[in-house]
C-alpha cells in the first residue's frame, strides 16, 4: 500500500513491521535494528540469502558512532564530507547494538546517513533502520513507490511515498581499514560518490586504495544483479541489425546457466523477434537517475530482448557506477 502518512510509517516500524522508505538513492525495505524478527522478515520478504548483509541507516553522526567500536580520522573526514548522502562506510560494529544477522556474521557494519528528508524524519523517530533496496533478490532496484508496490504485490507492504529518487542508483560502499594510521580503502560498490571525490576529501591523510578484497569481506558482490524481467544484452562494439547477429545472441543465451550465485539468469521465452533498445541520457547523472525506471519501462513493452549500445563517452569515470549496474543486469555482453 502506497501512502504519504509519515506517522503511520513510523508506527508500523515501531511495532515491529517492515516498511518501504524513500532515500535519495533507491527505496529501502526497512526494519528497526532492535527488532530481530523484523530484520529476518526483510531477508525472507526479499528472498535474499542470509549471507548478504544489510546496510544500517542512521540520522546523525552520534548514532553512527554508537553502533561502532572504532572511529578514526579517516572515517570522521569521510562522514563529515559526504554525510548525509550516498556513501556507505563499513566500520567495526558494536556487537551489543548490531546483530550478526544484519552483518551476516561479519565484524563490520555498513552505515549510511541518507539525505532524503523523509528518511531522516523516520529514523529520528524509530532509531537506526536496517534497509536493503526494496526489490526481490537479484532484481532491478526501485526508484519510485510504484516500483516497490509492483515488486511486492503479494506481501502487501506499507510503502512511504517520497517521490522519485534523486540519485537513482545505490550508495558507494567503502571499506576503510585502519593500519595504524595508514588507511587502506576499497570501493566494494561504485556509486554517485566516485574515487576522485573520495581522494579530494582525504588530501591530508595517509591513505591508499586497494582494488581487490577477499570475497568473504564482500559477500554481496555477485556476478549478476539488478536483472530486469527481459534479457538485457549489451553491445560493446557491434551494430545491432542483421539476422545473423540475432541468431548468434539466441544461441549464446541458450548456453547460459539457469542461475549464478543464486541469481536467476533471464533468458528469452522463444525466438527473438521483438527487440527494444534501452536509451539513457548522455549526462551520467541523469542516466543514473533514470536507469532503473527505464529498465522497468522497456521490460513492460514485453520485447524478447532489450539491447543497450555502449558508446565511447561511456569510458569516463562518471559512468562507472551506471555500467557496474548495466553489466550485472545484462544476461549477455557482446563485444
Ligand atoms: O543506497 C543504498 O545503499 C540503498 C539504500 C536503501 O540505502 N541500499 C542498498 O542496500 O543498496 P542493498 O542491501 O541492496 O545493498 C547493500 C550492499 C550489498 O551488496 C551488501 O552485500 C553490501 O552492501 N554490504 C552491506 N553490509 C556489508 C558489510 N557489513 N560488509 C560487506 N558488504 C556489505
Ligand atoms: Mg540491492
Amino acid at each position: 500500500m502506497i501512502s504519504r502518512d509519515l506517522t503511520k510509517a513510523i508506527e508500523h516500524l515501531n511495532s515491529g513491521h517492515i516498511v518501504a522508505i524513500p532515500t535519495e538513492t533507491v527505496y529501502g525495505l526497512a526494519a528497526r535494528i532492535d527488532h530481530p524478527e523484523a530484520v529476518r522478515h526483510i531477508f525472507t520478504t526479499k528472498e535474499r540469502p542470509f549471507f548478504d548483509p544489510l546496510i544500517v541507516h542512521v540520522s546523525s553522526l552520534v548514532q553512527a558512532q554508537q553502533l561502532t567500536k572504532e572511529w578514526n580520522v579517516c572515517l570522521q573526514k569521510l562522514a563529515e564530507t559526504f554525510w548525509p548522502g550516498p556513501l556507505t562506510l563499513l566500520i567495526k560494529k558494536n556487537d551489543q547494538k548490531v546483530s550478526d544477522v544484519i552483518t551476516s556474521g561479519l565484524e563490520r557494519v555498513g552505515l549510511r546517513w541518507p539525505s532524503h528528508s523523509l528518511a531522516q524524519q523516520v529514523i529520528a523517530q524509530t532509531g537506526p533502520l536496517a534497509a536493503p533496496s526494496a526489490n526481490k533478490f537479484g532484481k532491478t532496484s526501485p526508484t519510485q513507490a510504484e516500483h516497490v508496490e509492483s515488486e511486492f504485490r503479494k506481501e502487501n507492504i506499507f510503502i512511504l511515498d517520497g517521490g522519485p529518487c534523486d540519485v537513482g542508483i545505490e550508495s558507494t560502499v567503502l571499506l576503510v581499514n585502519d593500519l595504524n594510521g595508514i588507511f587502506e580503502l576499497s570501493i566494494l560498490r561504485p556509486g554517485h560518490i566516485k574515487k576522485t571525490d573520495l581522494e579530494k576529501s582525504l588530501q591530508n591523510l595517509n591513505y591508499r586504495f586497494v582494488e581487490t578484497v577477499e570475497k568473504s569481506q564482500a559477500p554481496g558482490q555477485m556476478k549478476h544483479h539488478y536483472m530486469p524481467q527481459v534479457p538485457l544484452i549489451i553491445f560493446e562494439r557491434l551494430q545491432m541489425s542483421d539476422v545473423d547477429l540475432l541468431e548468434h545472441i539466441q544461441k549464446q543465451l541458450l548456453t547460459l546457466p539457469d542461475e549464478v550465485e543464486q541469481v536467476k539468469i533471464i533468458k528469452p521465452q522463444g525466438e527473438i523477434e521483438k527487440v527494444q533498445e534501452l536509451i539513457l541520457s548522455k549526462d551520467p547523472r541523469q542516466a543514473a537517475r533514470e536507469l532503473y525506471s527505464k529498465l522497468r519501462e522497456v521490460s513492460q513493452a514485453q520485447p524478447d530482448i532489450i539491447i543497450f549500445k555502449k558508446r565511447s563517452y561511456h569510458q569516463d569515470e562518471s559512468w562507472l557506477a551506471v555500467f557496474e549496474r548495466l553489466e550485472k543486469a545484462a544476461s549477455l555482453i557482446v563485444s
